[in-house]
């Protein structure tokens, strides 16, 4: 008997090792934790229990039946964070560069199949090398069993990727399927295909981090949600994200304590509007005094700045926040923000996460970069996923909601449940200036004329009471009170029930 446990504590320590002591050794002298170290310090002390520890490759080819390791290069499993359950897999990359084989895939495959079962989230720490060059077709096969199940997951249970070293090939798609992306600066990158294959097809010469870093990810291309200094300022924030989310799209709201109340007024609102309308304010100071003791989880933070997207509690119920930002190209909406904002949305709908909007939003941004790139399209977005959400949705307007931008920002026209506006509310067509030259074109070299059209413009329309008066904004509010209003909204909507018909899925404006 003694024997045989001493075999297992053998074949466990071996899986441990993974690829070696020389390849953990050059894993930190990267500045990157192992696979379990990422594992250990994202799951709650003690509570990561293994799958598939001796799991091998099955291949023949170029010796391979010679090198085997233990858990085939990724460690996978399920594990709790704040005593929640969260389902793992980490690639590792001290073993064969952390690439995917056929049996590889299948241990992917199993915590997938079992996230899914159990409706529990998965998150992904990625540091690899693609397919594994030895195995090919398997390995496809592999990445598409995997790619399937992301599918399937796909609004039924968070998914979550963390890129971490390298992902390139094949890694990448599996995370783009899912929920979120995060990458660690430095030592991360993502791309199809890598620096030498661009070099060979297009001439062009670019590095890794050009191609594919945590800042061309975060700023350029949007792939990614966010980026962090090292590995553990990554693992930690993905703790601090998990607490925000439901473990599925059946699950209820996660509820932590609230310390603080909703009834104390801040007056300090009653100042964050400037008195000249040109002049920009930081919205995301409405943000964190909306919000339970100014927590906020702020997803994509460096692209499309003119929206500030995240998460939030009130009265320690999670819900999302949508805000156009008057200190970035004065809030307006463009492609990418339609774009950003559009999938925020959809996921908190996704997730019963109730939306609340605080709008400042002078329109559509003008210009042929716009429209040549698709405006039309990528505005609807944003209008498709408001209107189809069936979330709480709570909207405060704060000053602009001009023209088409109005509509789209949870209007009441788009099933908006409760729609404030501050006294410094603007709801019209077009700003005061456009107006005027339009209506009173006559009168355009006629600068007394222009000025007295132009008074009677903002006093007739640059207010909340125009819409206020045909029920389009359920009441004009106090800013001093906007957190104690959004929170009683929020819990008169909390038995909310409503379907939109049944279909087979919509078909958004990709
Ligand atoms: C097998 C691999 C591997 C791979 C790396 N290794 N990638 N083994 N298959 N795809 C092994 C290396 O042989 C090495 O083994 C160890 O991992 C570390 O690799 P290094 O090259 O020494 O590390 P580094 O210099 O940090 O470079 C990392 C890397 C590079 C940039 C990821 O290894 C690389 O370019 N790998 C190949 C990437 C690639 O072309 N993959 C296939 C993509 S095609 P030892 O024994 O020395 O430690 C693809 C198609 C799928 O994925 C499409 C599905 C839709």
């Amino acid at each position: 008997m003694k024997e045989v446990l001493h075999e297992l504590e053998r074949r466990r320590a071996s899986a441990r090792a993974g690829g070696g002591k020389a390849r953990i050794d050059a894993q930190h002298a990267k500045g990157k934790l192992t696979a379990r170290e990422r594992i250990e310090a994202f799951l709650d002390a003690g509570s990561f229990e293994e799958f598939d520890m001796f799991v091998e490759h099955r291949s023949t080819d170029f010796g391979m039946e010679k090198t085997k390791y233990s858990g085939d290069g990724v460690v996978t499993g399920w594990g709790t964070v704040n005593g929640r359950t969260v389902f793992v897999f980490a690639k590792d990359f001290t073993v064969f560069g952390g690439s995917l084989s056929e049996a590889h895939a299948e241990k992917i495959v199993k915590v997938q199949d079992m996230a899914l079962k159990n409706r529990a989230p998965i998150i992904g720490f990625y540091d690899a090398g693609g397919a594994r060059i030895q195995e090919g077709v398997a390995a496809l096969g592999g990445y598409a069993e995997v790619f399937q199940r992301n599918v399937l997951a796909s609004g039924v249970i968070p998914q979550i990727s963390v890129i971490m070293g390298p992902c390139a090939g094949g890694d990448v798609y599996s995370p783009a399927m899912t929920d979120f992306i995060f990458m660690v600066r430095d030592t991360s990158y993502m791309f199809v295909t890598g620096p030498d294959v661009v070099k060979t097809v297009t001439n062009e010469t670019v590095t890794a981090e050009e191609l594919g870093g945590a800042f061309v990810h975060t700023t350029k291309s949007s792939i990614a949600d966010g980026a962090y200094d090292n590995d553990v300022e990554a693992l930690l924030q993905m703790r601090r994200l998990i607490d925000f989310l439901p473990q599925s799209n059946t699950g209820p709201l996660p509820e932590v304590e609230s310390f603080q109340g909703v009834d104390e007024p801040d007056h300090s609102l009653d100042r964050l509007i400037p008195d000249n309308a040109n002049k920009p304010y930081d919205i995301r100071e409405l943000i964190l005094k909306t919000a339970d003791e100014g927590d906020f989880f702020e997803i994509q933070q460096s692209f499309a700045r003119n929206i500030v997207t995240g998460f939030g509690r009130i009265e320690g119920r999670t819900v999302g926040f949508v805000a156009n930002q008057p200190m970035v190209l004065a809030g307006v909406l463009d492609s990418d923000a339609s774009r950003k904002a559009a999938r925020f949305v959809r996921f908190c709908d996704c997730f019963s996460i109730p939306i609340v909007t605080f709008v400042d939003v002078p329109g559509f941004l003008p210009g042929t970069s716009q429209e040549y790139g698709g405006l039309i399209k990528h505005g609807a977005k944003l209008l498709f996923a408001y209107a189809e959400a069936t979330v709480p949705k709570i909207t405060v307007i704060t000053r602009k909601a001009f023209g088409g931008a109005y509509d789209v920002m949870a209007s009441k026209h788009l099933r908006g449940d409760i729609n404030y506006a501050w006294p410094t509310a603007q709801i019209a067509v077009m700003g005061a200036k456009g107006a005027v030259e339009i209506i009173f074109r006559k009168d355009i070299d006629d600068p007394d004329k222009i000025a007295a059209h132009t008074k009677m413009y903002e006093e007739r329309f640059l207010s909340p009471f125009v819409a206020a008066e045909r029920g389009y904004v359920d009441e004009v509010i106090m800013p001093h009170f906007t957190r104690r209003r959004v929170a009683r909204a929020l819990r008169m909507l909390r038995n909310k029930d409503l379907a939109n018909p049944w279909k087979k899925h919509d078909n958004i404006p990709l």
